[in-house]
């Protein structure tokens, strides 16, 4: 059952949502060249905590930091440290998840260190557009699967892999609820969205193959080629008209 969100639900994961904001906008300057992915994570973890919010991946079935910190062929849930510095040409996904009161939002984005090669910028493109494309069709009424086939659609011309290890969900007391959404689809199937359902869109997009491995720390996944991979991600709640993007400032 996806779960309908009240509007005092909803102001909730909004507060939440306008912390993971704060986190990706800090972002955008602290990526550079010779910073630790442990810096990142410190600069978002702070943030979080002096705006009475709870980071929520720490401690999630043994993640052990705030951020998720995916460093070019690492798709999702690279592991912050200290000796990991960024470099001129690298790609890094943050992928973060706050709580207040309870409420969780949850939002990525792919940032560039330096100049990349134009490939891997074509790649950071096609991924975050993809996500637009698939937020646009979000409103009460549609099926899911009109949400899913207008990410994977967009994609598939490019020939990049689609990953489908991982999916997007929904969000609200739990940081994965209902349902999975995948980032291709079919349309006119899957359930049907009704306002007040919370939904975190989040195509991951990689340069060749789409299959994944998981290294022996039990959470950095990997493409299986080494090829970069890319990641963004929205909280968007669903309304009778549209939808309200709810983890950007
Ligand atoms: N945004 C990620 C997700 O939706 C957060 C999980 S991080 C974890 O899966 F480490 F807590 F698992
Ligand atoms: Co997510």
């Amino acid at each position: 059952m996806i779960e309908i969100k009240s509007e005092r639900e909803i102001q909730l994961m909004k507060e939440a949502g306008r912390v993971v904001a704060l986190c990706l906008e800090a972002m955008k300057d602290a990526v550079k060249p010779g910073v630790t992915t442990m810096e990142l994570n410190n600069i978002c973890e702070k943030i979080i905590v002096e705006n009475g919010c709870v980071p929520s991946c720490k401690g999630y079935e043994g993640f052990p930091a705030t951020i998720c910190a995916s460093v070019n062929e690492v798709v999702v849930h690279g592991i912050p440290s200290n000796k990991q510095k960024l470099k001129k040409g690298d790609i890094i996904d943050v992928d973060l998840v706050c709580a207040y009161k309870g409420y969780h939002a949850d939002a990525c984005y792919t940032y560039k260190v330096g100049e990349v090669n134009p490939k891997v910028e074509e790649l950071l493109d096609v991924t975050q557009k993809a996500l637009y494309e698939g937020i646009s069709k979000v409103r009460a009424g549609v099926h899911l699967g009109d949400v899913e086939a207008a990410i994977g659609d967009y994609i598939k011309p490019y020939g990049y892999g689609i990953i489908d290890s991982f999916t997007g969900h929904g969000i609200g007391r739990k940081m994965h609820e209902e349902p999975n959404i995948f980032n291709f689809g079919t349309k006119g199937t899957g359930p049907i969205l009704e306002e007040g359902m919370v939904l975190c869109i989040e195509p991951m997009v990689a340069m060749g193959t789409h299959k994944i491995r998981v290294l022996s720390d039990g959470w950095t996944a990997v493409t299986i080629d080494k090829k970069p991979a890319a990641h963004f991600e929205h909280t968007i709640v669903v309304r009778k008209d549209g939808y309200e993007i709810i983890t950007q400032l």
